[in-house]
């Protein structure tokens, strides 16, 4: 795969999927550009990478990131309205942009990250928004590759380190009613994933669901990050409707962008990101991925 007269555009590489890729394609000598709003967030990677100081929500800082790029792998997303774009903007009409970007600068290959069951029905903006993206990197003449993953995590991630905090209450919060299906997926596997579809040349258009072993209940991830801090709660589901309103409130006196946790967050764990084909895809790629619980070591 690694040829190395070529660059990689990378969105996203400072994130729990970013990350880990980036360490892959340098470790490999690839040479990667990142596309980052701070170089800072890179840590020690920023210096073997080329930086293209960027934002998803301007436009014009996309066409001095593709100079001389031959893939562009589109991780960056947001599941929060930010200050210069709301959900929509960074997420569906950003996609769009870049793609038509890489078009006119002579980029060949696409890869994009979606989410399984984004759907133009969902009841969240951010499933409906990554639909609309994935339908603009389908129709792109460029080679491209859609990933569709369940929820993806590793030790310490943004998203348990809430549930961490959260566990020092007496009871553990829920939105809902904990039933929401997924099939979590270790960022570390995703990676791995990429890399190896990095490396088959496919012609037609593909579209790759992540998913990893378990079929696990919102409430049976929460016992088991329960269970890898030590700790045992009782489990606290408030009802949707509740939740909005608590949120709602938070967001309100927060200052911008800085709330503890949003609505629009809240509400994705509303529905279920399953795959019928199970860890196939990811098979596909040659990775078994691990389960959660031994990932977590909360076996
Ligand atoms: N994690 C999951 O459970 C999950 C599930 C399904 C699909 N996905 C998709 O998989 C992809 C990777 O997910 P992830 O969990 O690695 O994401 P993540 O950890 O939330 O990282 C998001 C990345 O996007 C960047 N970003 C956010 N707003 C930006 C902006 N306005 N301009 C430029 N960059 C911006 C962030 O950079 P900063 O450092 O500047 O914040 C960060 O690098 C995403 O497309 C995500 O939607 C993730």
């Amino acid at each position: 795969m690694y040829r190395p007269w070529f660059v990689i555009l990378l969105t996203g590489a400072t994130g729990l999927v970013g990350s880990a890729l980036l360490r892959r394609l340098t470790d490999a000598g690839q040479p990667v550009r990142c596309l980052v709003r701070d170089s800072r967030r890179l840590g020690l990677e920023r210096v073997r990478v080329q930086i293209a100081l960027g934002d998803l929500a301007d436009p014009a800082s996309f066409r001095n990131a593709l100079r001389g790029v031959d893939t562009v792998i589109h991780l960056a997303a947001s599941i929060r309205d930010q200050e210069k774009g709301s959900i929509e903007e960074l997420n569906a009409m950003a996609t769009l942009r870049l793609v038509r970007a890489a078009e006119r600068a002579g980029a060949k290959r696409f890869v994009f990250f979606s989410a399984l069951n984004a759907s133009l029905n969902a009841r969240p903006r951010f499933f409906r928004a990554k639909a609309l993206a994935e339908r603009a990197v389908a129709e792109s003449p460029l080679e491209t590759t859609i990933f569709a993953p369940s929820i993806v995590y590793a030790p310490y991630d943004p998203y348990l380190r809430i549930l961490e905090r959260l566990s020092w209450l007496p009871a553990m919060p829920l939105a809902g009613n904990g039933e929401t299906l997924y099939q979590p997926i270790w960022a570390e596997d995703v990676a791995d994933g990429v890399m190896a579809a990095l490396s088959n040349k496919r012609a037609e258009p593909e579209r790759i669901e992540l998913a990893g072993p378990d079929v696990l209940s919102y409430d049976a991830i929460t016992e088991l990050a329960l269970h890898s801090f030590g700790r045992r709660r009782p489990l606290l589901h408030l009802p949707l409707p509740v939740t909005r309103r608590i949120l709602r409130g938070l967001e309100r006196i927060a200052a911008p962008g800085h709330a503890f946790a949003t609505w629009d967050e809240a509400e994705l764990m509303s529905v279920s990101m399953t795959s019928a084909k199970g860890t196939a895809g990811a098979e596909e790629l040659g990775v078994s991925p691990l389960s959660m619980r031994a990932v977590l070591g909360a076996s």
